[in-house]
């Protein structure tokens, strides 16, 4: 999926008023090897370089009245503008519970794309205009609301990051996970083989590939069945969900 070459880093420009809450972020684990490797690049654009007045308002008063504050258009319209004369046209993220709501497909999508300009929400809301006046793919980590988009665009970047080509040592740990196939994960278990006087499945430990594959299948599909059915559902076949037999053989 995507168009970007598997050689090319991915490059995300993120317009906050905030720019320092990336750093942490982006200083370890898979985010930082993303970006070490070269596979990810992310710049953090911050929102106040692009005011007009002395007091570098990003926010003002709603017209009607009402409380809190919201996004003037002008700074983020400078900021998409400079940063796309600069490096050519992006897919913008626009991060807000309005949004359509996030999921590993979405991320996928994401991660193909070879430029974003991921816009991070705050105060009330954002002026209508930004909205209407330039295309935005419009993005909701999930059904609750926070205070602004930062930490949305950080389960954003964290998601895209590993699966990025090279970035994993392991192309299969981003293949047989949790949502790849709408299942959840198997229970994983590492040494000791007894701990607390609980033990290691016997087969995981058998060498017997084939039944450990099985094993970890009917694991998947029990703990699917049992907390999220709504995602075998989502697997079925139309007519098996209508028959309501959301389980696949
Ligand atoms: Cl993307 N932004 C904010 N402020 N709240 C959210 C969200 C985004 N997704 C869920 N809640």
């Amino acid at each position: 999926m995507g168009g970007r070459p598997d050689d090319l880093a991915m490059h995300v420009h993120v317009i906050t008023i905030f720019p320092s809450l990336l750093e942490g972020f982006l200083s370890a684990g898979l985010p930082r090897i993303a970006v070490e490797k070269g596979a990810l690049t992310v710049e953090a654009v911050d929102l106040r370089g692009f005011t007009q007045d002395v007091h570098r308002s990003v926010d003002d008063r709603p017209f009607g009245g009402g409380p809190g504050m919201v996004m003037l258009c002008a700074p983020i319209f400078a900021a998409v503008e400079q940063i796309e004369r600069q490096h050519g046209p992006a897919h913008r993220v626009l991060l807000t519970p309005r949004g359509r709501r996030l999921d590993q497909k979405t991320l996928k999508e994401l991660a193909g794309r070879e430029r974003l300009i991921v816009l991070c929400g705050h105060y009330e809301g954002i002026d209508e205009r930004v909205r209407t006046g330039m295309q935005w793919d419009e993005i909701s980590i999930g059904d609750y609301v926070l205070s602004g988009g930062e930490v949305a665009a950080m389960v954003v970047l964290d998601g895209v990051a590993r699966l990025l080509p090279g970035v994993t040592g392991h192309p299969e740990s981003t293949s047989i996970e949790s949502f790849e196939d709408n299942l959840l994960e198997a229970p994983h278990y590492t040494r000791p083989r007894e701990f607390h006087g609980m033990a290691v499945p016997e087969v995981l430990l058998s060498g017997d590939h084939a039944a450990i594959a099985q094993w970890r299948r009917e694991q998947s599909l029990t703990t699917t069945r049992e907390r999220r059915a709504d995602l075998l559902l989502a697997r079925a076949e139309p007519t098996q969900a209508r028959e309501g037999k959301p389980w696949i053989e």
